[in-house]
């Protein structure tokens, strides 16, 4: 008999099917049996009554937790169900009989539970997140797809650095040369949007964080269009767009994966257009009044990868000041103060990578934008606008301390038709994190990568 999916069950109320899965969980009660299977789309209560096969029901009795299993049944209307039905079972076929699951319904610890990420993703929380992700990830691709981008990816082997040498994975690369993973596809990007106007590339992308924070992993997947024409507010406008179509796609699709991990869906439903936009001298503003109001706790600045963990050991509370970048601290009081993401603009061009166009009103600052995500969920989007000049961007290597022959190929791109172009890469585990108001991202990526984990 052909597989029926959970999720297909409402539409097939009276008739006989065959569901293949997995006991997620059952109990018995006198003549009855009642097994939860999942098959990936869903858990479905399936009855065993003793009257209707005793051998049908001895063998339900015996079945452990992951048992594999094909259920055939009758599906009937059930109201107290949460998918509206159950199956009354008439037969059953054990693949495997389980016995010593690892992961029971009691609690466990969190690096139990990461040692065994390879099971853990079965679990209802684990898998309503990991579905959230997927739909995200699918928002994303649409966005881009339907307003007219090319997907055009970028290498992981790099021969150079984009966002700074201190978090570098350097691989040894046949010997002779040495290879670094992507930290972004930026600069490749900037190549293919001078090809087709508007590109984007989605991949994995690398970090050497050496610390433990809950916003953080050594290997995240980043979007990241790039636009050529475009200033650092057609960014923004971009980025709101992109993050509107995120949260509708997630609330009309995803609302049963919500409610399952119990997100407040009223603060979702309250984004909308348009999103604050803060020059950088106002937040810095916003952040010493806040300081100065008493509201604000440790200030994280200068180390934006310090953790809440360590907040504990950090030495003086003190005020921010101009000049700095924000830390975590920083972007959940800023973002508090609105219900939605808001958009910093303008950073010091001291705190910024080298690529970055300057204001030309005030070369202090530098045409970057950030959106931080509200709830204390911190940066999601990082861009902006890319210095144009050769002349600039060879002074720039040069004040960085990169090596001028790996950038040879970037600076092409400047000398053969230079046009003001701008982008930015979103972070998915970090919107994902949000999406589902999940404290750490580690559990918005199916095997995470961190200071300290590199299994399952
Ligand atoms: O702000 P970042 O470092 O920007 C860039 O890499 C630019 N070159 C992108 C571009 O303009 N094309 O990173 C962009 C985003 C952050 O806002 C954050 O969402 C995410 O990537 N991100 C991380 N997510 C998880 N773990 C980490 N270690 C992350 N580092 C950055
Ligand atoms: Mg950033």
């Amino acid at each position: 008999m052909k597989q029926t999916y959970i999720n297909q069950l409402k539409d097939r109320i009276g008739h006989d099917v065959t569901l293949k899965g997995w006991l997620y969980n059952s109990r018995s009660s006198g003549k009855l049996v009642f097994l939860q299977l999942r098959d990936g789309t869903g858990i479905v209560q399936c009855v065993v009554f003793k009257g209707n096969d005793e051998s049908v029901f001895e063998k339900a009795k015996a079945l452990g937790q992951e048992s594999s299993l094909i259920v055939h049944g009758t599906v009937k209307a059930d109201e107290r169900s949460p998918i509206g039905v159950e199956v009354d079972v008439k037969g059953i076929d054990v693949l495997q009989n389980v016995h010593d699951y690892p992961i029971t319904p009691k609690e466990h610890g969190t690096e139990f539970l990461m040692d065994h990420r390879h099971l853990w993703i079965r679990s209802k929380k684990q898998n309503a997140i990991l579905k959230v992700r997927h739909t995200v990830i699918k928002a994303v691709r649409d966005y881009f797809d339907s307003n007219g981008f090319i997907l055009a990816d970028t290498p992981i082997f790099t021969p150079a650095a984009c966002e700074g040498t201190t978090t570098l994975f350097e691989v040894d690369y046949f010997g002779d040369d040495k290879a670094y993973l992507t930290q972004s596809g930026q600069l490749y990007n900037e190549a293919t949007a001078a090809a087709f106007g508007k590109s984007y590339a989605f991949g994995p992308t690398f970090r050497a964080e050496k610390s433990k924070t809950r916003r953080h992993l050594t290997e995240f997947w980043m979007v990241e269009p790039e636009v050529a024409y475009a200033t650092y507010e057609d960014m923004m406008d971009l980025g709101e767009g992109l993050i509107l179509h995120i949260v509708k796609s997630v609330l009309n699709e995803r609302r049963a994966e919500l409610e399952a991990l119990e997100r407040d869906i009223s603060k979702l439903e309250a984004i909308k257009s348009p999103f604050p936009r803060l020059h950088y001298d106002d937040a810095v503003k916003m952040l010493q009044d806040g300081f100065d109001k008493g509201e604000l706790g440790a200030s994280d600045r200068g180390r934006p990868a310090r953790s809440e963990e360590d907040a504990g050991q950090r030495p003086a509370v003190r005020r921010f000041e101009w000049g700095g970048d924000f830390g975590a601290p920083d972007e959940t009081y800023l973002s508090s103060q609105f219900g939605s993401p808001v958009f910093v603009h303008h950073f010091p061009t001291a705190i910024k990578g080298f690529y970055f166009e300057v204001d030309k009103d005030d070369p202090k600052y530098a045409l970057g934008i950030d959106l931080l995500a509200p709830e204390g969920y911190g940066e999601i989007i990082g861009g902006g606008e890319r210095a144009a000049s050769l002349d600039y961007l060879e002074k720039q290597l040069e004040a960085h301390n990169l090596p001028r022959e790996s950038f040879e190929w970037y600076l092409d791109l400047r000398r053969y038709g230079s046009v003001p172009h701008s982008g930015f890469g979103m972070g998915i585990e970090r919107t994902v994190a949000w999406m589902c108001g999940i404290e750490h991202v580690r559990e918005t990526i199916p095997f995470p990568r961190m200071l300290y984990r590199l299994k399952p």
